[in-house]
């Protein structure tokens, strides 16, 4: 199992909290992404602090991510990436914000064949790492995908995680599994999967259905409930006492180092909501009980109505 890159939400120190109460369940973890800016690192500057072999010590295993398509400052930053001592970058042809996609990042690379064997051409042989990559069907279309795996299999990807979605999609509507059933097959490369996967019975249904999956790639699962990896683990769906038992003691924490790590009061406030509005779906409490902790206006208001509902 692999934990996906959630910008926002699966950096270092959601990673180390999560290892202190569920180490190893993941094999590694994809971090959120690193952009580039063309002709200024300076947004990756900020971004590989989360990377500092220091702070990821008491951690999962990462693989760093990379988003962009200029080739220079790709090789300039995976070779960097390579100097922290990492082996292996990702590469985000995946993400679908509108903004990234007009500027053929991330999903928008998806309908550009030749743009993309353009970066791959340059990036592969000039890198010191070995590239893996993950990304949707397509921008627009879910076809897309056909023109590009003959291209991906003329280079040495180290493996591509198919989230079988389009970027238009957004996270809306359905994952394309059928879709997915055709490309997989035509690939070279070892394949992981990802999407929408929430319960023991839907990563079943994954691994039941594609047998040599490389991987199961799962993301906002792990916030609706965070025991989901230790009962695919022990092939076992957890009682509601059991659940409650584990995530609790796991939000306690969750929400202690936001309190302890971030700078500002208004920082923890907005962190400690927009974690709140995913995992309180793991509690047994009802919608309305978990909205009231919205409308919370204070940091220590905020705190204590969650701790009210996890004692
Ligand atoms: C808030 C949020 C942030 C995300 N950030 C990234 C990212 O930085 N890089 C990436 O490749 N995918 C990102 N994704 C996509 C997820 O990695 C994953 O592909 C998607 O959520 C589908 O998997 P899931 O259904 O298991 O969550 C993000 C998704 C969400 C919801």
């Amino acid at each position: 199992m692999i934990l996906a890159p959630m910008q926002g939400l699966t950096e270092v120190l959601f990673r180390r909290v999560f290892y202190r109460h569920f180490a190893g369940l993941f094999n590694y973890a994809v971090a959120p992404f690193v952009s580039l800016t063309h002709g200024n690192l300076a947004d990756a500057t900020k971004k590989i602090d989360d990377l500092l072999p220091d702070a990821n010590r008491d951690s999962m295993p990462v693989v760093p991510q990379i988003l962009g398509k200029e080739p220079t400052e790709f090789v300039e930053l995976a070779n960097r990436l390579c100097d922290l001592g990492y082996t292996e970058i990702n590469w985000n042809l995946g993400c679908p914000m509108r903004k990234v996609a007009a500027k053929h990042r991330g999903s928008g690379m998806l309908p550009y064949p030749d743009e993309l064997r353009h970066v791959l051409d340059q990036v592969v042989p000039a890198i010191r790492v070995s590239l893996s990559i993950k990304m949707r069907l397509g921008l627009t279309n879910r076809d897309e995908i056909f023109a590009l795996v003959p291209i991906l299999n003329d280079y040495p990807i180290a493996n591509v995680t198919i989230h079988p979605r389009i970027g238009r999609q957004q996270y809306t509507g359905h994952v394309d599994l059928e879709t997915f059933a055709r490309v997989k097959p035509l690939l070279k490369h070892s394949v992981i999967y990802n999407g929408d996967i929430t319960t023991l019975e839907e990563y079943k249904t994954i691994v039941g259905r594609f047998t040599d999956l490389f991987d199961v790639m799962i993301g906002r699962g792990i916030l609706y409930d965070p025991t989901l990896p230790l009962q695919i683990k022990q092939n076992r769906k957890f009682s509601a006492e059991e659940k409650k038992l584990s995530t609790t003691t796991f939000i306690a924490d969750l929400i202690n180092e936001i309190d302890r790590r971030l700078p500002t009061d208004e920082a923890k406030l907005r962190k400690t909501k927009e974690y709140w509005c995913l995992i309180s779906r793991s509690l047994p409490i009802t919608e309305q009980q978990a909205r009231s902790v919205l409308h919370a206006t204070t940091l220590a208001e905020t705190q204590q109505l969650i701790f009210n509902f996890i004692q």
